[in-house]
């Protein structure tokens, strides 16, 4: 029988998408599409907690090593709370959010090494300096409470059977967990990262390896130490969650497929929520429930995703091939 769903589309936290469930065969899905949040991703949530923080604590400078979002989240924060922002980046990276992140009068210091190398650097900068420091695993009891605002958006509109979140450092999920948790509330978690170099998914896994590739798609979800793998993993095992691996082509059919469906332009590092969704939906036989997708926005600094069209054709064959040889048992 039907579960009668009245959830608001409209105004409410969440976005039930409709069109989207027609073209997946699977019912009951929502959006928490954070696109909504002032810098366009979920890093607005923890940004915000750690600016206000820094200031009510008299820090004058607040500090970050970040591949883009959290950047522009922590900048833009800081100006509101009057405090000066020092973001360092990956000089390698796209960093296509740096002119908006220096439009919030934030420093951006950009380091040659990959992404933990510049947290390091942002870390060593905080202690030097005197900076509050924003980084992940610095203050962990902020990051989980600002993303267990997430869980209390979900819960104030469904129940959720599962729960789909893009991982990196596993920061996000690992806090909306906590928000689940403090309300007694049990849904499944589910991570969804790259194929290509996180360590949530290695050890979800058992594989051992050091070979990751970057690319200006999967960026923000390799890790090759995840700050907050143990916390993530731990949400994973006491839900009966999963955690599943994608390449850079389902990322951006994905990405594509949702703004057809549903006209939400998401980045598509975090539309492999939904490619986390099939793909669940597939091994547990479960089509149908109360399914919610964390979702960013952010695409190509707000232009939409044609941008990615183009490198649609590039990333199809290599990757693919390369996520099956890696985790075969995906
Ligand atoms: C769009 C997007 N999704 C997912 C993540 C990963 O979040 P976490 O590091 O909390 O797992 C990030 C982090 O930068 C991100 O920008």
């Amino acid at each position: 029988m039907e579960v009668p769903n009245d959830s608001d589309d409209e105004g409410g936290p969440l976005i039930r998408a409709r069109e989207l469930e027609r073209v997946l065969g699977i019912r009951r899905i929502y959006l928490d599409f954070e696109g909504r949040n002032p810098t366009g991703t979920h890093k607005d949530r923890i940004a915000e907690a750690h600016a206000r923080r820094a200031a009510e604590e008299g820090y004058s400078a607040i500090t970050v090593g970040t591949c883009g979002n959290y950047g522009v989240a922590i900048a833009y924060y800081a100006k509101v709370y009057g405090i000066k922002a020092y973001i360092f980046v990956p000089a390698g990276y796209t960093l296509e959010r740096t002119g908006e992140t220096l439009s919030y009068g934030a420093e951006v210091i950009p380091i040659h090494g990959p992404y933990e190398k510049v947290v390091f650097e942002s870390r060593k900068f905080a202690v030097e300096n005197g900076a509050y420091d924003a980084n992940p695993g610095s203050n962990p009891e902020v990051d989980y409470e600002g993303y267990s605002t997430i869980a209390d958006d979900i819960l104030s509109e469904v129940k959720p059977d599962a729960v789909f979140v893009p991982a990196g450092n596993g920061t996000t999920l690992a806090g909306i967990w906590h928000g689940f948790r403090k309300r007694g509330e049990n849904p499944r978690m589910v991570g969804v990262t790259t194929s290509f170099g996180n360590q949530i998914l290695w050890q979800f896994y058992g594989v051992e390896t050091e070979e990751f590739v970057e690319t200006p798609i999967n960026e923000p979800l390799v890790s090759m130490i995840s700050f907050d793998a143990i916390e993530a993993l731990k949400a994973v095992y006491e839900s009966n969650g999963y955690v599943f691996g994608f390449a850079d082509d389902d990322a951006v059919q994905y990405a594509l497929l949702l703004e057809k469906t549903e006209g939400v332009s998401a980045l598509p590092a975090s539309a492999l929520t939904i490619a986390g969704l099939v793909k669940f939906a597939r091994k547990f036989g479960m089509w149908r429930g109360n399914f919610v997708l964390v979702l960013t926005g952010g695409a190509h600094g707000g232009e939409g995703l044609g941008a990615y069209r183009g490198a649609l054709s590039y990333v199809r064959w290599e990757n693919r091939a390369r996520a099956c040889a890696l985790l075969q048992k995906v």
